[in-house]
């Protein structure tokens, strides 16, 4: 997780990745840390991860708790200051990773191989190993300095997947627009989910059925 606003699409995308049965190396960077307080008003602490990610992650994105049931047996939490951690090095065993949501200084830091904190480090290593590397970026306009980091990512093999909810999947509230994009995310990688009903190419049947 990097420091953009979007702290409920990494939870969505957090949650089915455990329901899949997928380990989480979850790696939350210090500005991350700031939106997490702003968007949800938990101060999250590397000493008790375990109790600040059950608080964050049975919520819903209204804020409503003991919406999800969540068990963070899969999860590993490694602080974004240590990079000295596993994911920064190829060596260690991963699939891929998911930076949700992205700023646009993470982008940048990326597209540079800048590897200022383990989180950064470990894309540049996801990338390097050419394993899957998907860019939720979430930032409105987009500038040309952006735009060309994310076109660096996109040549080097990287999948930008924009935090950007559409409408057609029947949403009514404010956790359908979030399953949506966390379930584009997941798409990305090929990894089963059940967040947002697909389109079936029936216009209005998303309505009515
Ligand atoms: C409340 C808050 C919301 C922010 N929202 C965004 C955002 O949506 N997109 C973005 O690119 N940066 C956003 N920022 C700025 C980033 O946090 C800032 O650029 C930071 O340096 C990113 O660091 P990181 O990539 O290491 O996490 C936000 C900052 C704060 C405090």
């Amino acid at each position: 997780m990097s420091g953009a606003s979007g702290t409920p699409y990494a939870a969505a995308v957090l949650r089915a990745l455990l329901a899949a049965g997928e380990s989480v190396d979850l790696v939350v960077s210090r500005a991350s840390r700031l939106t997490l307080l702003d968007e949800t008003g938990i101060a999250f602490r590397d000493a008790h991860y375990r109790d600040d990610l059950r608080e964050w992650l049975t919520r819903g994105a209204d804020g409503k708790p003991d919406t999800f049931d969540v068990d963070l047996d899969g999860v590993r939490h490694w602080s974004a200051g240590d990079l000295a951690a596993g994911p920064s090095s190829g060596s260690y065993r991963a699939k891929g990773m998911l930076i949700v949501p992205a700023s646009t200084a993470c982008v940048a830091g990326v597209a540079l191989g800048l590897s200022k904190d383990l989180l950064q480090r470990a894309a540049s290593v996801t990338l390097k190993e050419r394993r899957p590397l998907v860019v939720a970026v979430r930032e409105t306009p987009l500038d040309g300095v952006v735009l060309r980091h994310l076109v660096a990512l996109d040549d080097a093999g990287a999948r930008v997947v924009p935090a950007s909810p559409a409408f057609y999947a029947g949403a009514t509230h404010l956790q359908d627009l979030v399953d949506f994009v966390a379930g584009r995310v997941l798409d990305a990688v090929g990894v089963e989910h059940r967040l947002y009903r697909r389109w079936r190419g029936d216009l209005g049947g998303a309505r009515t059925d």
